[in-house]
């Protein structure tokens, strides 16, 4: 258990932000198989775009598990605190700045991990946002801009100077981009050099890993991000791992089935029929990926345009999957 402000985190496994993948009913799921905390999928700090579909689906929402966390984007101190704070008025309880995303339409606007290069700009936004809202303000980076200006370490305790609540860092640096493995010293550095919560994130996709990088960075949790497309029940296995040291047995079909269908079902409802079908395909192809006759059930689901034929499509998949389990047993 760790803490983020007044609140009590109950396991050290973490939702990473993911723009597309971690919305509302992708978070639930994950909270339901024993994520600690989710983190909504980052949301511009221009408050004149939020009327759009896509960012209003983003803002907070009442029926969200507490503490409901917000991430938000931008380069300008004001404009971040004036979206903090209407993040809170919506019902956000943690405020998140993204710092770590390297992605070209935040960067282009020297937003995300772009700002780790410009330390006093660093510190205004933060302090801003910090003063601006009564909730907790955490922080997301990368271990720098590049492998040879690896300002971690600088910029975390920026951060806690300013009164940031908490600090995830994903090993490697905004030059990186995904290539090569993340490394875990910087975020042991950073760790060593601060007093405040650490989370460590980066390639973390296994229970042994995460107990691993927990021991390597003495961080409070882990932060998983791409593990989790697909397979929500990484956080029960990861959780009852460093609990106990034992390692669960996957889930069956019966159960994969069972919680691919509740997402299926919930994306329609978030996103209304037309939207939901489409980003329902996305899910169920990391859902199938590796399993039995995966690739032509895929095939054959992308080409379904609605949510009942989504529906029955899966069930009809899994109940064969469960049968044909069950005979073998
Ligand atoms: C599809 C995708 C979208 C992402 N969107 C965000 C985002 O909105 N905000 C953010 O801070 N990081 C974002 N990230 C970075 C992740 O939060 C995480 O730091 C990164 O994927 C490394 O963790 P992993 O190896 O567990 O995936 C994104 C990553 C992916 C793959």
């Amino acid at each position: 258990m760790f803490k983020i402000g007044s609140y009590s985190i109950a396991s050290p496994t973490v939702l990473a932000p993911m723009a597309g993948v971690t919305d509302l009913p992708f978070r639930q799921l994950c909270r339901e198989f024993g994520a600690g905390l989710t983190v909504s999928e980052m949301i511009t700090a221009d408050t004149g775009l939020w009327h759009t579909n896509k960012s209003r689906l983003r803002l907070p929402h009442a029926d969200e598990p507490s503490p409901r966390m917000v991430q938000i984007a931008g380069s300008d101190p004001e404009m971040m605190a004036n979206a903090a704070r209407e993040n809170v008025r919506l019902g956000a309880e943690i405020i998140d700045i993204n710092m770590g995303c390297p992605a070209k339409k935040v960067c282009k606007r020297a937003a995300g991990s772009a700002l780790l290069a410009n330390e006093p700009l660093v510190a205004d936004i933060l302090q801003t946002v910090v003063r601006a809202v009564n909730v907790p303000v955490t922080l997301k980076i990368r271990t720098g801009s590049t492998p040879s200006s690896r300002n971690g370490v600088a910029i975390a305790r920026i951060a806690e100077d300013a009164g940031i609540a908490a600090l995830s860092v994903h090993g490697r640096t905004r030059a990186c981009k995904f290539r090569g493995a993340a490394e875990y010293d910087t975020i042991a550095e950073i760790v060593a050099a601060t007093q405040f919560p650490v989370i460590a994130n980066g390639d973390i996709d296994s229970p042994q890993k995460a107990k691993k990088v927990m021991e390597q960075t003495g961080a409070v949790a882990v932060m998983l991000g791409r593990t989790a497309q697909g397979r929500p029940w990484i956080f029960r296995q990861i959780n009852h791992f460093l609990a106990s040291g034992e390692l669960l047995p996957a889930p069956d079909f019966q159960e994969i089935g069972r919680a691919l269908l509740r997402h299926v079902g919930a994306l329609h409802q978030h996103y209304g029929d037309f939207m939901g079908v489409r980003i329902a395909r996305k899910h169920v192809g990391w859902y199938l990926n590796g399993l039995p006759d995966g690739d032509r059930t895929r095939h054959d689901f992308n080409s379904l345009n609605g949510c009942e034929q989504q529906l029955k499509t899966l069930r009809n998949y899994f109940n064969t999957l469960t049968n044909y389990q069950e005979r073998a047993a």
